[in-house]
This record gives structure tokens, sequence and C-alpha cells, in this order.
């Protein structure tokens, strides 16, 4: 028996054709002796039906009924029959194959599936189990269709992209997996060598050194569809390992790198979903995006701005703004119109998210209303009136309106406003759900000073191009981000190829000569041979599908993600080596008793 169709290609049209299917055996149901099956392979669901009054004069009955029963859940199984039109008022509108049938009349079982732990079929039938049970049959799951949707757009986003790259001139180029540790931002995973041993590679974060050194070897347009590593906590948009678009571009500015990725997103969009996308995208800079949204990536599908209000209440006699304004700090409003959120946040809630707002990382949220033409609420009374109306002026509130403010150093103030400003975007239901907004994160700045240490380090990674003198007051740093609906999509820059520079920046994030030799320097040394003028990005290719696809994870676009402990339930890993296989590499292990697979977390703790 060889298959003819797919179980997701048979119409009307093919009525009356003889063929043969080959699938999976999802749900059966005996209908006084007429046994219908949903017949399921990657393309599609088919109906078949053995029914044994009504099979050709030379079909063996008997033998093909006890085919039939062999026909298990998930078995894998194949049938030759006739297609035949369904019994009127049968028809499956929501099914493309749902207006046919194929009435069997030859069977055989392929292979016999156990039990299988979980229902499979469309969700109607049953809820799945939790995903910890998903991820250990992983295999299984990929057979539901919602899964077999993931691979399949995943696989075409991929297609397309290779296209782009093709069409535009860049170079497919393998980079190291097995290569040297350096300091990139995240642990790495390191590798023992069994022919030095004492020495390690590292599983690469990002190919950044390589593919800034194939600049330096004259391949202008690399790019990569890359596997990179990080031991880092998982999240819902983390993993251990993960795939990123690559590239790098020579002879470039910021802007050349961005109307590249613009045009990609573009293509790729048309290509998955016939549709245009507006370009260019959006940009906001990185101040404006923290005062504004609290965040780095903000999601710009909706309002609810934050306003500064240092300046107005610069004056206030109230003992909290007034201690934090002296050490610098920042004091900001959101208002929350009354048609929006004003009556549908009652005093009860609103004391619920100042409750919460530890859990954003504020160190405290206070309110007032707009009632009665004035601002009231529990600290109005450290307020003179004129402070009052400035705030009420400032912040545009009318009527009804709800106003929260926020307090405290201006990074992390800012950062749990975006929080907060989230959870009621949330709550209030403000976020449109279908709608995509890619948003380029600019205007950044290079380094990052410790508040406390008044240590610098970097904003985005060391070999970011300074945009003005390393001992200016502010020193921009020539990187952009792309983000997505509130995330992060990609990040990329302009790149140092003056060695010395290079060694200026390590310099001023606390490395020594010495340790700028140990970590870097063969990179230095390699921008020293002419390194051109370069540039690139990378995106995240899961966290670019996860979204498109409305999934809640990355571990959903993935065919064996690692779960919230980094390990893979479906092959146990990471697992204990063979004692031999550690001596072999010189390696004593303290941890005698390996991992304990009963406590590897809740998914649902995230
Ligand atoms: P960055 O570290 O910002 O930049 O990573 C780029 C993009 O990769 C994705 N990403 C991840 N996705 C899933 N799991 C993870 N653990 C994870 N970490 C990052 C994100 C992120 O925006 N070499 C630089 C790029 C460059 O400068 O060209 C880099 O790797 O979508």
């Amino acid at each position: 028996m060889r298959r003819t169709n797919t179980c997701g290609e048979l119409r009307s049209e093919d009525i009356g054709k003889k063929v043969c299917l080959q699938g999976w055996v999802r749900f059966s149901r005996d209908h006084g002796g007429v046994a219908f099956i949903d017949l399921a392979d990657r393309y599609g669901i088919t109906q078949i039906v053995f029914d044994p009054e009504d099979v050709p004069g030379e079909t063996d009955v008997n033998s093909l009924s006890n085919t039939m029963r062999t026909f298990t859940r998930e078995s894998a199984v194949s049938v030759n029959g006739i297609v035949r039109k369904r019994v009127d008022g049968t028809e499956d509108a929501r099914n493309p194959t749902g207006e046919v049938e194929v009435l069997i009349t030859e069977a055989e079982l392929l292979n016999r599936s156990r039990s299988p732990p979980f229902e499979l079929g469309d969700q109607k039938e049953g809820v799945l189990p939790n995903e910890d049970t998903r991820m250990r049959y992983r295999y299984l799951d990929l057979r539901r269709t919602e899964a077999i949707q993931a691979m399949e757009t995943r696989s075409r986003f991929i297609h397309l992209i290779r296209q782009y790259m093709v069409e535009n001139g860049f170079l497919e180029i393998e980079t190291p997996i097995l290569a040297r540790s350096t300091p990139e931002g995240a642990r790495d995973f390191i590798v023992p060598s069994r022919v030095h041993p004492g020495t390690f590679y590292a599983l690469p974060q990002s190919p950044q050194l390589f593919k800034q050194m194939l600049m330096v070897g004259s391949m202008d347009r690399y790019y990569q569809i890359a596997r990179c590593f990080r031991d880092e906590d998982s999240r819902k948009d983390r993993q251990p390992e993960f795939t990123q678009l690559d590239m790098e571009m020579s002879f470039v500015d910021s802007k050349d790198i961005q109307d590249m990725i613009e045009g990609l997103i573009a293509y790729v969009w048309k290509g998955l979903f016939g549709k245009e996308i507006d370009i260019p995208f959006r940009r906001i800079g990185y101040t404006e995006a923290m005062e504004s949204y609290g965040s780095d990536k903000p999601d710009l599908r909706y309002g609810l701005k934050f306003v500064s209000l240092t300046e107005v209440v610069k004056d206030a006699q109230y003992d909290i703004f007034q201690r934090i304004l002296k050490t610098g700090g920042m004091v900001a409003g959101l208002n929350l119109k009354a048609d929006v959120a004003g009556e549908r946040i009652g005093r009860n809630d609103v004391d619920r998210y100042i409750g919460q707002a530890k859990k954003f990382g504020l160190g405290g949220l206070t309110w007032m209303r707009c009632k009665d033409g004035k601002l009231e609420s529990n600290i109005t009374k450290y307020f003179t009136p004129e402070i009052l109306d400035a705030i009420k002026q400032k912040m545009g509130a009318e009527e009804g309106d709800l106003l929260f403010l926020i307090a405290g150093p201006w990074k992390s103030t800012y950062e749990g406003g975006g929080a907060l400003r989230k959870r009621l975007a949330e709550d209030l239901d403000l976020i449109p759900k279908d709608e995509m907004q890619f948003t380029w994160l600019v205007d950044c700045p290079m380094f990052e000073v410790d508040p406390v240490s008044g240590k610098y380090d970097v904003f985005h990674h060391p070999f970011v191009l300074p945009e003005n003198d390393l001992n200016d007051a502010y020193v921009g740093g020539a990187c952009f981000d792309l983000c997505l609906n509130g995330n992060e999509l990609g990040s990329g820059s302009l790149r140092i190829h003056d060695p010395e520079l290079q060694r200026e920046v390590f310099r001023k994030i606390g490395m020594d000569d010495e340790k700028i030799q140990a970590d870097f320097g063969f990179f230095v040394e390699a921008l020293g041979y002419g390194a051109p003028p370069h540039g690139g990005i990378a995106l995240g290719i899961d966290r670019f599908m996860s979204i498109l696809l409305g999934k809640d994870t990355i571990r959903e676009v993935i065919a064996f993600p690692k779960n919230k402990k980094a390990v893979s339930l479906l092959d146990g890993s990471p697992a204990k080596v063979e004692d031999e296989k550690l001596e072999e590499l010189q390696i004593m292990t303290l941890a005698i008793e390996g991992m304990d697979f009963d406590d590897l977390g809740s998914l649902d703790e995230e």
C-alpha cells in the first residue's frame, strides 16, 4: 500500500477516486457497527469509514473487521478506500476535507501505539494536560494541530529569511560552536577538552566576535540562523539555547542596518500573511521610552503615558517626595482617564495596586482622584492648592480621572512604573491583541553607572561604537533595539573598529590591560588589521515566532525546549555521565547525587 494522498488533501472533486491514506488514528466512533475514524497527519484530518454492510464484493469483511479492531488511538495505519460524499448534514465546514469521507476497502496496522498519556485531538474534546506532561511526550504533543502549525510557520519564516538575505547579497556562514569563553553578559556553558585536560571551550552566547572577525576577513554581508547558548534563568521568553537571525555588514551606518531589517520584516510579512506592513517603523529615544512608558521596550499599542512631575512637586511639603528629590530621584504620574478606568478602579482596587507596588519594583505608590474640580486623596493635605493645581494641569486631569504617582530613583522607578502600566492595561483590557507595533529604540547610552558603586557597565555590549568622547559626562552608544508589542525582538549596533578605542571601552568598564589581553587579545588584535567600519544586529527567532503566533511562551515554538529549570523532560538532560568519561576528562564532581527529577518546579510559578 502506497500513500496516494495526505490526510489534508481530499475534496469533493475527488469523489469516486480510489485512494490510499496513511496517518494516525485520532478519534474513532462506532455508530451501530459502522466505525468512523478521524485519520490525522501533518497536513490535516480525513474521516475514514468502515461499514461492514458497504464494502466491495471481493473484500474479506471478517479480515478487514479484525484489522479495524487493532486501530487503537494514535496507531500508525494505512487504508485503501473510495472517496465519497458525506451524508447530507454531516459535513464538517471547519475541516477542509469535511465534505468527503473515505469508505475503507483494505486496511493495515503499520505500528500500534501505546495508550497515549493525553488527548491529542481538537481541544473541543479535552483540555490539554499540564506543560510538563506535554514536554515529556513532546513527540506526541507535536502531533497536535496547533503544534504542527507552529513548526510549519517557523519553517516558512526561516525559509523566507534565507530567501531575503540571499537576494540582498548576504553570505550564510557558520561560526564555531566550540570557542573561547569570553565575558558577554550571561554565564557560559562550558565544555571540557579531553585532548587538553583542565581546559575548556564555551558554547557561544552569540556569534558576536566571530561575525566581527568575518568583517575583518572581508565577508561583508554575513548572516546565520545561529544557535546561541546562555546559562541564565529560563523565562517565558528565554531559553538556555535559542536561535537568532544574526547578521553583520561592512561600510554601513545604523540606518542601513535598520533599513535592511525593515525590508526583511516587510518581505516575511508578505510571504507569511500576504499583507503589507508599514515601514519605516516608529523610532523612540531611550529616555523618552523610559519616561513615558517605563520601559526600554515600550508597548505602543496603548496609551497610558507617564508625565514627569519632578519640577511641579519640588516644593511640596511631602516628606517622601522631598527625600527622593534630594537624592536625585524623580516623581511622575499616570492619568487613568475617567472613561477608561476612573469608574472601573474603585478604592479597593487602588489599595490592591498599592499593595502590589513592591512586586512591581516600586518603593511605593500614591494616588489622587479628580472630584468636584479638585484633586483628592489621603496625601493632598501635604500639597498647597497651587501645587495641586499645577499637578492637575500637567496631568490634564479632569473630573473622575484617577492619577497614580510614582517616585524614587530614575531607572528602577520608571521600570516599576512600566510594570504597573502593563498590569493596568491588562486589567482594563486596553491592549489591542491583533495589532503589531514594531518600534526602534534609539539614542541609547553607551554606559550605565551603578548608582551605589559608581562603576561603569556597558548598556548593550562592549563592542558598540561610542558616539562621543569616552570622557564626556554622557556617552551615547550607536546601538538600537527592535521592539514588538513590549518585547525586545533584537538588538544591533555599529561596532568599534579601532583597536585602541576598543581597549579604552574595556578599561572604562573596569578591565585592566592584562585581563583585556587574556579575554579579548585575539579580537583586539584582529581589529588592528584594517577592520572596516561595520555593524549588525541579531533578532531572536523564537521570540519573534511566539509573538507572531500569539503563544504565551517561546517553548511552544521550539520543537524540543527545556523547562523552567533548564531540564529537558524528554531525554532527562542534564544527566550524569559515566565515571570513566569524567576520568578521561580529568574532572571530579562534587554533586554526587546529581539531579533530583522530583523537584523540577512547576511552570505555573512563572
Ligand atoms: P542580544 O543579547 O540582545 O544581542 O540578543 C539578541 C536577541 O536574541 C534574543 N535572545 C533570546 N531569545 C531566547 N532566549 C534567550 N535566552 C535569549 N537571549 C537573547 C532576543 C534578543 O533581542 N550579539 C548581540 C547582537 C548584536 O549586537 O548584533 C546579541 O546577541 O530576541
